[in-house]
């Protein structure tokens, strides 16, 4: 069902974000029969080119970026929907024109795939310019400031031309499919809810693993770490979707307001709860300091902690977090693992182990319940740990090439004007309040990061956050 007519302006059109996901996601939305036949696509940037310069320009990018399986044949069509202005943020150059471009009495949506540094003057030039109005939607990429200082400022100059009910803040993982499925399953069976709490879970693990290192992103990266470009953000909104109460209604600010009650239920870290790492040099690679080019780089490219959620439901479970570059394997996944049942009445070699439920958000997505049974046959009760396993490929005949990027379904919300799978001014900001002070402790001191071996689970101490507790993670694989 196509999406209400629209002009999609995307500042930055010529950057990375726009080549690898904006547009190749647009695209299959079109394909999809999603993109309404008079809707525009406006790319605005800097470089001086034309419409068609630009449309070839687009054309590459979604070649290059398409995923396995994409149907090209209506890329021509699709182009056709592709405009561009070139404008300069800080100047006057092309704002009359990407004025004349947009027409009035269609949903307005304005990307800002740009530095933050830019998303002050391009708001108040779409301003002035009488470009943006009241109904207009704005939308915001991460990094959404470094610290809560810088985001606050940023909220403050996005407040001065445009009302929370416009400003989009994009956090991808939102958009990923199974993080959404985590609602569905919290929400919409009675199987799991009541036995979601400290009663009962005896922890969380959170993990997102990556293979690769900061390969080209070291100036980034390196001035970031794994705390701001993956903790902050999206590990903390997994950990929300986990931890909240059911919000009464499946409502934008009604989730959003049981989010931020997580977070700032958070409790302050302690020294100890928290382990920092960085790649080493391989003979396969170079390390962590070669990639950024700063032999003293204190920077963590890889994190786990102990997290403590301070309320009712939650007082006595700890959430264990980590995320790294160049681990074992891509993976991301979410593992909640109850109680042991409180007697056994199988002799010792049968005790009975956990229940776990993984949720696994990449690369298969899917469910996996582990359940004891006896084991098949005639020797006797012997007990037999087996997985319930959800595929949703399996289980839904779809596989995953027919799942929308998150991108896609992000960008399709703006259109339709759902906030639900976006940040909150004041989630971003509680968020940074909790990983400032934890931040601005290691860049106080002296310490290096761990090393860890590349295609290793992270450093040992990692293992040791665990261990200390008598637990274990789930291996990376
Ligand atoms: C981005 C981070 O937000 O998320 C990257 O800046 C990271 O460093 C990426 O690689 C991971 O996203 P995904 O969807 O590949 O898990």
């Amino acid at each position: 069902i196509p999406v209400e007519d629209f002009d999609l302006v995307i500042f930055g059109a010529t950057g990375d974000l726009a080549h690898r996901k904006i547009l190749p996601g647009l695209y299959r939305r079109y394909v999809a029969g999603q993109i309404p036949g008079t809707a525009q696509i406006i790319g605005a940037a800097r470089t001086q080119q034309d419409d068609a310069a630009f449309r070839a320009e687009a054309r590459e990018a979604i070649r290059k970026f398409a995923n396995k399986g994409d149907d090209l044949s209506q890329l021509d069509d699709f182009l056709n929907h592709l405009g561009y202005v070139a404008v300069d943020a800080r100047g006057e150059g092309g704002w009359d024109e990407l004025k004349s471009r947009v027409r009035p009495g269609v949903v307005h949506a304005f990307y800002f795939s740009v530095a933050p540094s830019l998303f002050g003057d391009i708001a108040q030039r779409l301003a002035d310019n009488g470009i943006a109005d009241a109904d207009s939607r704005i939308v915001v990429e991460k990094p959404f400031g470094r610290d809560l200082a810088s985001a606050r400022e940023l909220n403050a100059v996005l407040a001065r031309h445009f009302v929370e009910q416009q400003i989009y803040r994009i956090d991808h993982y939102l958009g990923k499919e199974t993080v959404q499925n985590l609602m569905a399953v919290r929400f919409a069976n009675m199987l799991f809810e009541p036995l979601w709490n400290a009663q009962y879970v005896d922890h969380v693990q959170i993990t997102v693993a990556e293979t690769v290192g900061v390969g080209g992103r070291g100036e980034y990266y390196d001035h970031s770490g794994a705390m701001r470009d993956m903790v902050q953000n999206h590990l903390m909104q997994l950990l929300c979707l986990i931890a909240m109460e059911p919000p009464y209604h499946f409502d934008p600010n009604a989730v959003r307001d049981e989010k931020l009650k997580v977070i700032r239920a958070l409790e302050p870290l302690e020294p100890g709860d928290i382990v920092r790492g960085q790649y080493q040099a391989d003979s396969d690679g170079p390390g962590y300091l070669q990639d950024v080019g700063n032999a003293d780089s204190r920077t963590e490219s890889f994190v786990a902690l102990k997290v403590r959620i301070a309320n009712w439901r939650w007082t006595g479970t700890p959430f264990y977090l980590r995320t790294g570059k160049k681990l074992r394997a891509r993976t991301s996944e979410i593992v909640v693992t109850f109680k042991a049942p409180p007697h056994s009445i199988f002799d010792t070699e049968n005790e009975p182990r956990s229940n776990q439920l993984v949720i696994k958000l990449q690369p298969n997505e899917g469910m996996d319940l582990t359940v004891m049974i006896k084991e098949p046959g005639p020797g006797g009760m012997r007990l037999v740990q087996v997985p319930l396993d959800m595929s949703f490929a399996d289980a839904l005949g779809a596989d995953g090439t027919d799942m929308p990027d998150a991108y896609e379904r992000l960008i399709m919300d703006v259109i339709r004007g759902n906030q639900t799978l976006f940040m909150r001014g004041d989630e971003v900001e509680a968020a940074w309040a909790w990983t400032d002070p934890i931040i601005a402790d290691w860049e106080a001191g002296s310490k290096r990061p761990e090393p860890y071996d590349a295609g290793s689970s992270g450093p040992e101490e990692a293992l040791r956050l665990l261990h200390r507790d008598n637990r274990r993670w789930r291996e990376i694989r």
